[in-house]
């Protein structure tokens, strides 16, 4: 692997495990869910599947019920017991379609599908649940006051963005990095720059509300479709504002679509009055755009992409900022490659 090529096209996929006895089953589902875009975990009977529910922490559980040894209802059971796996939603896949099965599977986790299924179906609704799943775990941190649990799980809202914007993927961990190395060279430290990257990471949480149609259409957007699009950064923040952790790490989401020279969105804030991190940050997160393939365009060749950043200097950019990223690009990029390595180990 080259970290420094691999760092503009890299992806973390979502992780579904999959618990069924039938090898055939258990073989189809997994290259299925493969091909829809995920990282799949296989398990071929209900202990290994807890075992491997509990090492690997994945974002959903694809759960047969019909197993020797322990059957679906029991795994989730036991699954339920533990505080590292008792949010992780579970949807059950199984052949056993009848009413009281269908009841006590909708009572124990998120969803039922009856064999056999539609792989489409299927990936749509796991999709939609992984989308509930972190709208639901930012209202039970709030309830919960687990906070110190909550920090882990910034990057996995991200990219459940992700997973709802196709074009986005692997955006916010490399924007997340590109962010932290230009905010600290820049002075931000302490509090202030995990507050900041706690919101980097949370930039585009808005997005969840936002019509997957608009969101990944490949033309311009007309008038109406626009007018949603721009409402992601409010919607952001009246879904972060009552969680407690993320009191001060609003201005990212709230204010990354401001431009210096006051004709950005939601709020046309100009100048000094757009807080330094947001600065910092919607840089970035322009760049990292640019270089990135979406569905609608190809990766723009770095040069010329700080040749559009130079462009902005003073309109959409505090030209501050604009000379030090460009006077010192080298040395940010070779610190962004370090950093998104550490991340990447955990290490961070
Ligand atoms: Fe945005």
């Amino acid at each position: 692997m080259n970290p420094e090529t691999d760092l503009l096209t890299s992806r973390t996929l979502p992780k579904i495990l999959v618990v069924d006895d039938d090898s055939n089953f258990l073989f189809g589902v997994s290259r299925m869910l493969v091909k829809a875009g995920f990282d799949v975990i296989p398990a071929s009977d209900g202990p290994t599947g807890i075992m491997k529910a509990q090492n690997e922490q994945p974002d959903l559980i694809l759960l047969d019920v019909n197993m020797p040894r322990m059957n679906g209802f029991q795994v989730k059971q036991a699954l339920n017991i533990s505080p590292l796996t008792q949010f992780i939603p579970t949807v059950f896949l199984t052949a056993m379609g009848d009413r009281i099965n269908t009841l006590n599977g909708l009572n124990l986790g998120q969803d039922y599908i009856s064999k056999p299924f539609d792989a489409e179906i299927l990936t749509a609704r796991i999709k939609a649940i992984l989308q509930r799943a972190e709208i639901g775990y930012l209202l039970a941190i709030q309830d919960s006051k687990k906070n110190f649990f909550a920090t882990d799980r910034f990057q996995q809202w991200g990219q459940t963005v992700e997973i709802h914007d196709y074009g986005t993927a692997g955006h916010t961990q490399r924007v997340t990095c590109w962010f932290t190395v230009l905010a600290r060279a820049l002075g931000l430290t302490g509090a202030d720059l995990e507050n900041a990257r706690k919101g980097a990471m949370l930039h585009d949480i808005g997005k969840l509300a936002v019509p997957e149609n608009i969101l990944n259409k490949p033309g311009p957007l007309n008038e109406k479709e626009w007018e949603i699009m721009q409402q992601h950064p409010v919607i952001a923040v009246k879904m972060l504002k009552e969680v407690e952790l993320l009191q001060f790490a609003l201005d990212i989401p709230h204010y990354h679509h401001e431009h210096w020279d006051g004709s950005g969105y939601p709020n046309h804030l100009a100048g000094d009055a757009i807080p330094l991190s947001v600065r910092i940050f919607s840089l970035v997160d322009v760049f990292d755009a640019l270089c990135t393939k979406r569905p609608y365009k190809t990766g723009m060749e770095v040069t010329l992409a700080l040749e559009m950043i130079a462009d902005k200097s003073g309109s959409h950019f505090d030209p501050a900022i604009v000379r030090y990223f460009l006077s010192n690009f080298d040395t940010i990029k070779k610190g962004v490659t370090d950093e998104y390595i550490q991340e990447s180990i955990g290490n961070r």
